[in-house]
């Protein structure tokens, strides 16, 4: 599917409908951004939006179906402002492997731990287009590399390594998205697109 924000029906709020496993979009490598322009700034607002609206705490572009470097972060019940990165880079990789459970808004209802290096720093662009370069960590440090992994056609459950586990939840994944799909379908419908 060619990812297109356009192509999309939008729901409340400019929420827009999600990508889930399986849609091509979510295995491919996102583009650069080359300009932030007002269209780019309208996807950023859409991408809150969506990101709010299913309550999630971090979004990736390919998840509205957008093969874009773009990605939102939403930790405002832990007391940060949401932002965006456009075009963002991992610079470092640092600290000791943590676990936690991860969720994605693409593979709803799955919960898996995952291990990954507890502190980064990560340079990107904001919607302005003013460059942003911050170290991170813990919780902040976790949702920022599991959304650029979005942007290079990954997902979380990639990273598990219980494989009898993860084999089981996507399994299960694979039912529930049946109904999930036809849900979207039917709101693209009647949304008139
Ligand atoms: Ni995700």
């Amino acid at each position: 599917m060619k990812g297109c924000a356009e192509a999309h029906g939008r729901g409340p709020m400019g929420a827009l409908p999600l990508s889930y496993l399986g849609d091509d979009v979510l295995r491919q490598v996102a583009e650069p951004v080359k300009a932030i322009s007002s269209e780019v700034r309208k996807t950023i607002e859409s991408m809150f939006a969506t990101c709010a609206a299913e309550q999630g705490i971090g979004l990736a572009a390919p998840q509205v179906g957008l093969a874009k470097r773009i990605i939102v972060i939403d930790l405002s019940e832990h007391d940060l402002d949401p932002f965006c990165l456009v075009n963002p880079v991992l610079k470092r990789r640092s600290g000791p492997p943590m676990t936690d459970e991860e969720g994605c808004l693409s593979l709803p209802g799955v919960f898996l731990e995952v291990t990954r290096p507890r502190d980064i720093l990560v340079e990107g662009r904001d919607e302005k287009g003013r460059l942003l370069r911050f170290e991170a960590s813990d919780l902040l440090a976790r949702c920022i590399q599991h959304e650029i992994d979005h942007l290079d056609g990954k997902v979380f459950t990639d990273h598990v390594t219980d494989g009898t586990r993860r084999d089981e939840e996507l399994k299960a994944l694979d039912a529930r998205l049946v109904d999930l799909r036809a849900a979207r379908q039917a709101a693209m419908l009647a949304g008139g697109r």
